[in-house]
C-alpha cells in the first residue's frame, strides 16, 4: 500500500486554503491545517474529521520564521513526515503607491513574501533530511506579472513568490523536491469579497472568462493535481489557475 501523505497547508482557515485542506483530505492525505485564525483553522480540521479524514490544526504566523519552523516540526512530530507544503496564506491590498501606509507595506511583504520564503526553507530542509521527494506549492497570483492600480506592495510580493519558486526549484531538484507557483486570477474568497471598491471587484469579474469569480474549490483541485507524482514535469513552473484572467 502506498504511504499516506502528509500535507501542510497555510491559510487553511478560509478561502483557497480551506478548500485545499478539504480536497487533500478527501483524496486520502493527512492534513495539517495552519493559520493564525484559530477558530477558522480549528473549524476546517473539524470539517475534515467529520468527513472521516485525518487532520491537525496548528496555529501559525507565517510572517515569523520561528513560527513556520515550529509548524513544520509539529507536522513531522505528529505524522513522521511532510510530503506537501502549500504556502498559501496571504493578505491583499496595501493601497496606491503614493499613498503607501508603510506599516501595511511591510506587513504585506512580511506575510506574502517572507512567509512563503520561510515555508520553502523549513519544508525544504525537513524533506531533504527525511529523504522525501516532496512538493512545495506557493500561491502567487496573476498580479505577479499583471499590473493593476492600488495594490503596489501586493504585486511586489507575488512577483517575488514566482521567482523564489523558480530559484528554489532549481536548487531542490537534485533531492527530488519540486517547487511550483500557482497563479489564481480572481477567486471568490473573503480577500476580494471585502474590497471597499465594488467597481474594482466588478471589473475583476469581467476579466475572468465567463464573467464570474473563480470558485476556490477549482483552485484547490489544481493545487492537488500539481502535488501528484504524475505531475513531476511541473517543476519551477507557474501554473495558471485563473480561468483566462485578462487574457
Ligand atoms: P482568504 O482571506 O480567504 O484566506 C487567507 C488566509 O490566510 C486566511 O485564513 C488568513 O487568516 C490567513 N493568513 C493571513 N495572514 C496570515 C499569517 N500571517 N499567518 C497565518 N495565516 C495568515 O483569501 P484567499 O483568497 O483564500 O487567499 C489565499 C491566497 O491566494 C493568498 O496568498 C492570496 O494572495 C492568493 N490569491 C487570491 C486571489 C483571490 O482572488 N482571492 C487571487 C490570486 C491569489
Amino acid at each position: 500500500m502506498a504511504t499516506q501523505r502528509v500535507a501542510v497547508i497555510t491559510g487553511g482557515a478560509s478561502g483557497i486554503g480551506r478548500q485545499a485542506c478539504l480536497t487533500f483530505a478527501r483524496k486520502g492525505d493527512r492534513v495539517v491545517v495552519a493559520d493564525y485564525n484559530e477558530a477558522g483553522g480549528a473549524e476546517t480540521a473539524e470539517m475534515i474529521k467529520q468527513a472521516g479524514g485525518e487532520a491537525l490544526f496548528v496555529q501559525v504566523d507565517v510572517s515569523k520564521q520561528e513560527s513556520v519552523e515550529a509548524l513544520v516540526q509539529q507536522a513531522v512530530a505528529a505524522y513522521g513526515r511532510i510530503d506537501v507544503m502549500f504556502n498559501n496564506a496571504g493578505i491583499g491590498g496595501a493601497g496606491p503607491v503614493l499613498e503607501q501606509n508603510m506599516d501595511l507595506y511591510h506587513r504585506t511583504i512580511n506575510v506574502n513574501q517572507h512567509g512563503v520564503a520561510y515555508g520553502i526553507i523549513a519544508a525544504g530542509k525537513a524533506m531533504k533530511e527525511l529523504g522525501i521527494r516532496g512538493v512545495i506549492i506557493n500561491t502567487a497570483s496573476v498580479f505577479g506579472f499583471l499590473a493593476s492600480p492600488g495594490t503596489f506592495a501586493y504585486h511586489a510580493t507575488k512577483g517575488a513568490v514566482i521567482m523564489m519558486s523558480k530559484s528554489a526549484a532549481l536548487e531542490l531538484a537534485p533531492y527530488g523536491i519540486r517547487v511550483v507557483a500557482v497563479a489564481p486570477g480572481a477567486v471568490d474568497t473573503p480577500i476580494i469579497q471585502g474590497f471597499k471598491d465594488k467597481g474594482m471587484l466588478e471589473s475583476m469579474k469581467q476579466k475572468v472568462m465567463g464573467g464570474e469569480l473563480t470558485r476556490p474549490e477549482t483552485v484547490a483541485n489544481t493545487v492537488y493535481l500539481i502535488s501528484m507524482d504524475e505531475a513531476e514535469a511541473i517543476n519551477g513552473s507557474v501554473v495558471m489557475a485563473d480561468q483566462g484572467y485578462a487574457s
